[in-house]
């Protein structure tokens, strides 16, 4: 499946930016899905959105403890929960005039232990050939060993990164990037700085079932390190900055093999 050259853009944008994370029931932010909408829509070229689960997902995760048993009403529950949320970004896309389709993990992606194993892409693939924009989001899929388990958006990234040959990522949360011990974002991170610079990184202030700022590092660093490609951990919380990553821009924490 993988193509030379490829010209994929694969941005997520967390749900720590498009809902209310500090909420134990689904409460989205309107305005900023409308606004990450119209940033995004100016982009021309193939590109995946894969979004977080914020408040649709970690809660109701974490009630029926997902990471620790299996229970399929738990599964059911989360999945439609995150489920809505892409329903109301892809419409939002959509009255932008991009051709957004919602892609659900649960029915394309499968897990081992938590790491997705197998997966069915070619749909996506076509899509993004023929000008139609996938929109993934975190998810529960199904588990070869645990009977289900939460896939985070972080892993999902990377996965298709890899899978698909992307070239350019970015992830958009609510922080300014990687920030050090000062609150200023660290400028890069290679295998060389990480462990010094992951003393600084923490899970999520709110609750997240699957490593907050710290499962995305470690995730973005082990793609850099297997693919080459770099990405970029920025702040979608301020407008603009969607567009900037969008247009090219280095922004936020670059991570990367090498410096
Ligand atoms: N050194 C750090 N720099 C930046 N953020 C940090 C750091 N350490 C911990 N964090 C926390 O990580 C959070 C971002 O991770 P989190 O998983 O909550 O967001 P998200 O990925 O946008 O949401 P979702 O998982 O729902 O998509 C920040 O809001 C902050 O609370
Ligand atoms: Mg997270």
């Amino acid at each position: 499946m993988n193509e030379k050259n490829s010209d994929i853009t694969i941005l997520k944008i967390g749900g720590s930016v498009i809902t209310d994370k500090s909420s134990n029931e689904g409460i989205v932010r309107e305005k900023a899905i409308i606004r990450i909408a119209r940033e995004i829509s100016f982009f021309e070229g193939p590109l995946i959105i894969v979004h977080g689960a914020g408040s649709f997902g970690h809660p109701q995760a974490k009630r029926y403890s997902l990471a620790y048993k299996f229970s399929a009403e738990g599964s059911g529950v989360t999945h439609r929960s995150v489920a809505s949320l892409n329903e109301l970004f892809v419409n939002a896309l959509a009255q932008r005039n991009v051709n957004a389709v919602g892609i659900h993990p649960m029915g394309c992606l499968v897990a081992k232990e938590g790491r997705i194993s197998k997966s069915f892409l070619l749909a996506i693939q076509m899509m993004l050939e023929k000008g139609i924009t996938p929109v993934l989001h975190g998810d529960v899929v199904m588990d070869t060993v645990k009977g289900s388990s939460v896939i985070s958006g972080d892993q999902i990234v990377p996965y298709l990164a890899s899978k698909l040959n992307a070239y350019r990522i970015g992830v958009g949360s609510a922080e300014d990037g990687v920030l050090d011990e000062h609150g200023h974002p660290i400028p890069l991170i290679t295998p060389d700085n990480f462990e010094i610079a992951s003393m600084h990184i923490g899970g999520s202030e709110n609750t997240d079932v699957t490593g907050g700022m710290l499962g995305k590092v470690k995730e973005m660093l082990d793609m850099s390190r297997q693919t080459k490609v770099p990405s970029y951990i920025f702040n979608a919380n301020a407008g603009g900055n969607v567009m900037s990553f969008l247009r090219g821009e280095m922004i936020g924490t670059a991570i990367k093999d090498k410096a």
